[in-house]
């Protein structure tokens, strides 16, 4: 624990990185398996990025953003031109968390109803608005945002029947939104049915209600797509970005939303709070456009699709074990769950001694995302060192 800092932390001291690859203080070097928790594309260090960090930091001025700055329009442009569907208009933010509170508020103005849905177990941020969607919300914390409705996790066979309460839902007619992940990550990575996602999108369709796609941790190419959206060719309303939107080398946001939907919000005129004083500041933007920019060139999206495949290849036999429940991934993105709440702790914390990242999601469920462009071999040891450790622990 910290002395001065308010958050919890462990004492292994990460003073730099390089690649896939974590050093601590005395010079050791660990497989990034984490990635920052879906934050790392390129890599750490990324001489492209160098490059352009090396570029900026001396510009010595800021700009309001009430003004109009030439790069701004013409990144805002970029994500218009890669995100799925009609998703054309802007909204800038510093973080995910806000991502997602100015979805919440953009949902409520466009429709002028208060009621948002979304899915219990899930992780959306710690402002107010954010941690009312999901599960984040504490009793030492309470009350949260009102009027914020919660379906289960579709994990366990259980998704026709969240269907059915979904659609019961919005055909009352006064559902705002419906705001999830395409794909949960924060519960342990699920992937939901194939057909889940299209058919709540079609019931919000049929009943005005606006289909949300929270994409802070699945976007710019985490699950072997450009965004998870496109798993099941999704035209979201709002979708919100963050974390690998920057590649963890700015603190950036966005909510981007459809034409529709932002003449919406603005056509009865009037105050919509949307100010962020640091949202997109100008280094900020210039260095996440590099990121995004490399994202694609890359391609990035199929190396995760393809080094993803072969790392679960490598630890699906994991499963054979009598502790292991599952072991699942989509892309760069993974849990493995265990069947004892005691092991997850620790199981991370012996793979850090043996050079391995890795995080828990939860008391049983072991969660990393790897940067975006590790290749085999690295894949291949960080596999073997943690299929060591949980062959020890639960056989
Ligand atoms: C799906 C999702 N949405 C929103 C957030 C909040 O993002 P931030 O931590 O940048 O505020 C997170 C963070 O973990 C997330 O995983």
């Amino acid at each position: 624990m910290s002395k001065y800092l308010a958050d919890y932390g462990d004492n292994t001291n990460f003073v730099d990185g390089e690649g896939c690859f974590l050093i601590d203080k005395n010079g050791k070097k660990y497989i990034d398996f984490l990635g920052g928790w879906c934050v790392s594309t390129v890599g750490w260090k990324h001489p492209k990025m160098m490059e352009v960090l090396q570029s900026t930091g001396n510009r010595g001025f800021y700009i309001p953003p009430s003004y109009s700055w030439p790069e701004w329009e013409s990144f805002a442009k970029l994500l218009a031109d890669i995100t799925p569907g009609k998703l054309q208009k802007v909204f800038r933010t510093t973080s995910g968390s806000e991502a997602v509170e100015m979805a919440i508020k953009i949902a409520r103005a466009a429709t002028g109803r208060k009621k948002i849905v979304s899915i219990d177990e899930e992780y959306h941020g710690h402002t107010y608005g954010a941690l009312s969607v999901g599960s984040a919300l504490t009793s030492a914390i309470a009350p949260g945002v009102p009027e914020m409705l919660k379906l289960p996790l579709p994990n366990v066979g259980n998704a026709e029947d969240v269907i059915a309460q979904f659609e019961k839902i919005a055909s009352a007619g006064d559902l705002a939104a419906f705001l999830g992940e395409p794909v949960f990550t924060n519960s342990g990575t699920f992937v939901p049915p194939a057909d889940f996602y299209p058919r709540i999108a079609e019931i919000c369709k049929q009943n005005g209600t606006l289909f949300v796609m929270d994409e802070v941790a699945t976007g710019f190419g985490r699950t072997g797509k450009l965004f998870a959206s496109e798993h099941w060719n999704l035209e979201p309303d709002i979708m919100c970005l963050a974390k690998g939107f920057s590649g963890g080398y700015a603190t950036i946001g966005a909510t981007i939303v459809t034409e529709e939907v932002a003449n919406r919000v603005f056509e009865k005129g009037g105050y919509f709070p949307y100010y962020s004083t640091f949202g997109w500041m100008p280094d900020d933007m210039i260095i996440t456009r590099k990121n995004v920019e490399l994202v694609c060139e890359l391609k990035l999206w199929e190396n995760a699709e393809s080094v993803g495949k072969y790392l679960l290849t490598l630890l699906k036999p994991l499963e054979d074990l009598a502790k292991v429940k599952e072991v699942r991934g989509i892309g760069m993105l993974f849990a493995i769950e265990l069947k004892d709440k005691s092991l997850t702790g620790k199981i991370s914390s012996e793979v850090l001694k043996n050079g391995l990242v890795v995080d828990t999601a939860s008391p049983e469920i072991l969660f990393f995302s790897p940067p975006l462009i590790m290749d085999k071999e690295t894949a291949t040891k960080g596999a073997r060192i943690l299929s060591e450790v949980i062959k020890k622990h639960c056989s």
